[in-house]
């Protein structure tokens, strides 16, 4: 292909321009990294503004103003409900079955239910409000499904509580205390967007080809699965685990490191110098280990982080302090990776809408490394 401009292959896409978007900036001001949700730094946005407003700045443009908020939150509430089909599968799918596959599944039910379902696929208002049902709906999937392989009995949705709190509230059985939900809103808020990761891109493929909505948030749910990507949180705590106590954690991230195994919550393929989520969520996380009076998770942690970012370069990423934070919450681990999916919907409905707003297919090239050209020869000289 040389000569045709085809020559250049990045593995991995990596520092590969594929897509313009306003929609978030990880370059940081000084092009070392750093977050930015349309021009609002994270740190400005984290403990400031609640998932719904920024949930309705990644979908609507900014954040919203009290009329604006009140009329979104009604709307999130009216749209909590899910079909009763879904609740069936909830109760015939196998208990073992890990709940991101369910949440998959889930994604593609709740389209055949969509009121807006046979709309065009750049329908921008159809697609908002997709997205927006989809951002209410998605919750109570997890946490309906959470409940009944339990074997426990569901609990509604309540109009009392906000986004983060009804969904404590909906996998317990009781509202959480003030610090549980200002550190959970705090999770979702910081999960929501993060410019053109694997998932985040998997969504905007199938956009472009006019796809629909939902196809595109089930393509996305199905990449976020992976232990490289979100995956990554509850492995995370498999690490913890594995430490098990304080006295262990320099010898055995020694030994992990020396045996060359990636430790996973750790290194980021953009953030170099630290992800600024981590920084914020690990202050949660001394809040949470204060609040349920245990905090030798933290001190696993602590040795951890300083042994790989000393001989690897490799701070921790989002994923490793949010794995001690919903461990605090007494969430399944397993519940972890469907959280962050269910926080993420919103940035991959944005990602969506704008690239269904202004689009053009994505078809990159592959360079071919096969067999030369030859000839086919009848079976009976094969
Ligand atoms: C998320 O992209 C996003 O924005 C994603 C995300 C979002 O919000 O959407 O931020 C969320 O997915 C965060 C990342 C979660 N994943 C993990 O924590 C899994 C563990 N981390 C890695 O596997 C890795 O750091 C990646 C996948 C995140 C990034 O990998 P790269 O950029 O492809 O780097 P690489 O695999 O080529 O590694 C470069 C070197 C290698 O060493 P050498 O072979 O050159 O000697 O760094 C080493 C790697 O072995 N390395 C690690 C490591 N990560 C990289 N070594 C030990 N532990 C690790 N975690």
């Amino acid at each position: 292909m040389s000569g045709t401009g085809l020559d250049e292959y990045h593995p991995g896409l990596e520092g590969v321009i594929a897509n313009e978007t306003a929609i978030a900036n990880i370059e940081g001001t000084d092009g070392a990294g750093g977050l930015e949700y349309r021009g609002y730094r994270i740190e400005d946005l984290a403990g400031r503004v609640s998932y719904e407003e920024t949930a309705f700045l990644l979908l609507h443009g900014d954040l919203p103003n009290p009329g604006q908020l009140a009329e979104f939150d009604r709307r999130l509430k009216a749209a909590r409900a899910i079909p009763d089909a879904l609740l069936t599968l909830f109760k015939q799918i196998p208990p073992h079955v890990h709940p991101m596959d369910v949440l998959r599944t889930s994604v593609s039910v709740l389209a055949h239910f969509d009121p807006d379902v046979d709309a065009a696929p750049t329908d921008h208002a159809a697609n908002v409000r997709k997205a927006e049902r989809l951002t209410a709906q998605m919750a109570t999937a997890v946490a309906y499904r959470e409940r009944v392989r339990k074997g426990l009995p569901l609990v509604a949705p309540r109009d009392d509580l906000d986004h983060a709190a009804n969904f404590l509230s909906m996998v317990s059985g009781k509202a959480p205390s003030e610090t549980m939900r200002e550190a959970f809103d705090l999770s979702l808020v910081l999960y929501t967007e993060h410019e053109l990761n694997a998932s985040t891109f998997s969504a905007r493929v199938t956009a472009s080809t006019l796809s629909d909505l939902h196809s595109a948030i089930v393509a996305a749910v199905g990449t976020l699965k992976g232990p490289l990507h979100g995956g990554a949180n509850e492995e995370a705590w498999k690490v913890l685990e594995q430490v098990g106590s304080p006295d262990n954690a320099e010898q055995w991230i020694k030994d992990a490191l020396a045996r060359k195994e990636r430790i996973m919550g750790f290194g980021h393929r953009v953030y170099k110098h630290g992800d600024p989520r981590a920084a914020i969520l690990k202050r949660s996380c001394a809040a949470l280990a204060k609040e349920v009076g245990d905090d030798r998770w933290e001190r696993i942690a602590e040795p951890i982080e300083r042994e790989v970012t000393a001989q690897k370069h490799l701070p921790p990423n989002v994923d490793w302090p949010s794995a001690r934070l919903y461990h605090y919450m007494g969430l399944d681990i397993d519940l972890y990776t469907p959280i962050f999916a269910m926080a993420r919907v919103a940035g991959w409905a944005a990602h969506v809408i704008e690239q269904l707003d202004h689009n053009r297919l994505m078809r990159p090239r592959a360079r071919y490394i096969g067999p030369p050209l030859r000839e086919v020869q009848p079976i009976g000289k094969r």
